[in-house]
């Protein structure tokens, strides 16, 4: 059974060059394993908390040496020396040890940064790729996930010029190499296009969307679909489309401020529509507010069955907030992100719960982001029906796209079913 022998974290920078952690952890046996922890900034209120030292002056407060420390410390003067059966009992260990509603004594940081870290070791001690392991746990066959790629920003993610967050297109092709091939295309086109419109650079906003000053949402939208077609495709049949609304933060008072004008609920509901008849979106992302469970419900119900209601701050991949929302049928769609509810575990029930309800699940990186590739394992283990990591520049987001075509083309390549 495996034993922790040692624990580590170290404060580095993710892709914000804002700190956050990177643990290792020694088993008994000598397997090794390290993860690093990615932190988001467009976050829902439900989740977990992300310790930060709030000393102004380092990193403006954001320093993560106390997480650190509760690592080295906390952490592993409880755990080392106990045996643990399985990544369940590590992660029933560190909840029970923080013993708060949202891990907000040690750190959801700390905490995810140790089970993940573990998780690896197990991995390493049982001589499997990472994929292999998460396979076994969700007792699930490998399988590579659809991508949703981020074309273009706006919102938290890019100084807010535009007020939705994310426009994605979805590759159809049937690889990952396909897919990606076809993602750089796009974007490539979409950068000339903004050249010529905007007479802009390609600047880039946090998840390496281009992000240049849209008059409006839709503008966004129908320069996505320009751009497939300048590129040689066609929308909705090589490669579709995907929005991140963010609409929690583009919320107050009862009404959305979008560029294109205020909305309340209703007429927010009816905006989305529209977008759903007129574009080919396969999902909508957190279209309402995180709050707004009678909203969602209307949503969910009212759109067509090729487009999901996919719940990111909605759900906070909690799996109470996940229960709720397929018992009001609020969602058919969740957004995973482990540092949302801070174990590996917690996060594999709260998939086990949208599976089970017919949902489709995409796994999604954080707009802080570091190299490290843990996601595009946890995807294919898990049979993510989409991977969600953000553009195909910035080396933070290429980690988990080459980690995936490793996976497809020398860990997954003989097995048929294990395609797309
Ligand atoms: P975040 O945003 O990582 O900044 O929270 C990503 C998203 O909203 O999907
Ligand atoms: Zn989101």
């Amino acid at each position: 059974m495996p034993q922790i022998h040692a624990l580590d974290a170290l404060e580095i920078l993710d892709s914000r060059g804002r700190p956050t952690l990177h643990v290792t952890c020694t088993l008994g046996d000598g397997a090794h394993g390290a993860a690093s922890v990615p932190s988001g900034a467009s976050t829902g209120a439900a989740e977990a908390h992300e310790l930060r030292d709030g000393d102004p002056a380092r990193y403006r407060g954001l320093g993560c040496l106390q997480a650190a420390a509760h690592v080295r410390e906390t952490i592993f003067n409880a755990l080392s020396g106990s045996d643990f059966s399985d990544q369940a009992a590590l992660d029933s260990a560190l909840i029970a040890l923080d013993g708060t509603a949202n891990k907000s004594r040690l750190g959801a940081n700390a905490i995810l940064g140790v089970s993940l870290a573990f998780a690896r070791a197990c991995a390493a001690a049982q001589r499997r790729p990472l994929w292999a392991y998460f396979a076994a746990l969700a007792g699930e066959a490998p399988r590579l996930p659809r991508l949703t790629i981020n074309l273009f920003s706006g919102g938290k993610h890019a100084g807010g010029q535009v007020s939705i967050q994310d426009v994605l297109i979805v590759p159809l092709a049937a690889t990952i190499r396909g897919a990606l091939e076809q993602a750089a295309a796009v974007y490539q086109a979409a950068a000339v296009l903004i050249r010529d419109r905007y007479h802009m650079r390609p600047l880039t906003a946090d998840e390496g969307g281009l992000a240049p000053d849209f008059e409006t949402d839709q503008a966004m939208l129908d320069l996505a679909m320009r751009a497939i077609e300048a590129a040689g495709f066609t929308p909705g049949h090589e490669i579709a489309l995907a929005v991140d609304v963010a609409a929690s933060h583009c919320y107050a008072d009862g009404l959305y401020t979008l560029s294109g004008g205020r909305f309340d609920r209703e007429a927010m509901i009816d905006h989305l529509l529209g977008w759903a008849a007129r574009y080919p979106l396969i999902s909508i992302e957190d279209g309402l507010a995180e709050d707004d469970w009678v909203g969602w419900a209307a949503l969910c119900a009212r759109l067509p069955a090729h487009t999901r209601a996919l719940g990111d701050d909605l759900l906070c991949t909690h799996p109470a907030r996940i229960r709720r929302a397929v018992d009001l049928h609020a969602a058919n769609a969740l957004l995973l992100k482990l540092n949302q509810i801070g174990t590996v575990t917690e996060a594999l029930a709260g998939r086990a719960l949208a599976a089970a309800a017919g949902w489709q699940v995409v796994a999604s990186a954080r707009s802080g982001e570091t190299e490290d590739h843990w996601l595009a394992d946890l995807a294919v283990g898990w049979r993510a029906d989409y991977l969600k990591v953000g553009s195909v520049t910035q080396s933070e987001r290429l980690a988990k796209y080459n980690r995936l075509l490793y996976i497809e083309a020398r860990e997954l390549a003989s097995a048929e079913t294990h395609k797309i």
